[in-house]
């Protein structure tokens, strides 16, 4: 019988390999890119956003498995929620969806960087639509201390 960090490692290879919500959307209304400086792989995510609702998502780019497992993982959560569902989404929603809650500090960075990736692009959008400076300043205190 498998145990569950077996089937948690297949889900990561799964991932991987077929990638879920790859690709890139036309005309999106926010688009985001960052990389980890450490390893050089990097992520963009489009998103399409109505009424304000995470209508579509897509991400694209290069990283290791748990980079592109977490980046499915992530789209998912995010696709079809609302713009202040997706401001609170946290590390743990990511890394408890693919048993990763223990893993060594050196590879959580490839864990975040589509949350990372996906806060920036939302800070963006809100940056842009909101019109309260003093909501402004909290988006970028929120910003500064993601992790
Ligand atoms: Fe680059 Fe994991 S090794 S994101």
């Amino acid at each position: 019988m498998s145990s569950n960090a077996d089937i948690y490692h297949e889900m990561i290879i799964d991932y991987s390999r077929n990638p879920i919500n790859y690709g890139t959307i036309e005309n999106p209304d926010v688009t985001f890119h960052d990389s980890n400086p450490l390893c050089g792989d990097s992520i963009d995510i489009d998103m399409k956003i109505v009424d304000d609702k995470v209508s579509d998502i897509k991400f694209h780019g290069k990283g290791c498995a748990i980079c592109m497992a977490c980046s499915s993982v992530l789209t998912e959560i995010t696709k079809g929620k609302g713009i202040e569902e997706v401001r609170n989404i946290t590390k743990h929603d990511v890394l408890s969806e693919l048993g990763l809650e223990n893993l060594q500090a050196v590879r959580i960075k490839c864990a975040l960087l589509s949350l990372k990736v996906l806060k920036s692009a939302l800070y963006s959008y809100l940056g842009k639509h909101m019109k309260d400076s003093q909501d402004v300043d909290k988006l970028k205190e929120e910003a500064a201390n993601l992790y």
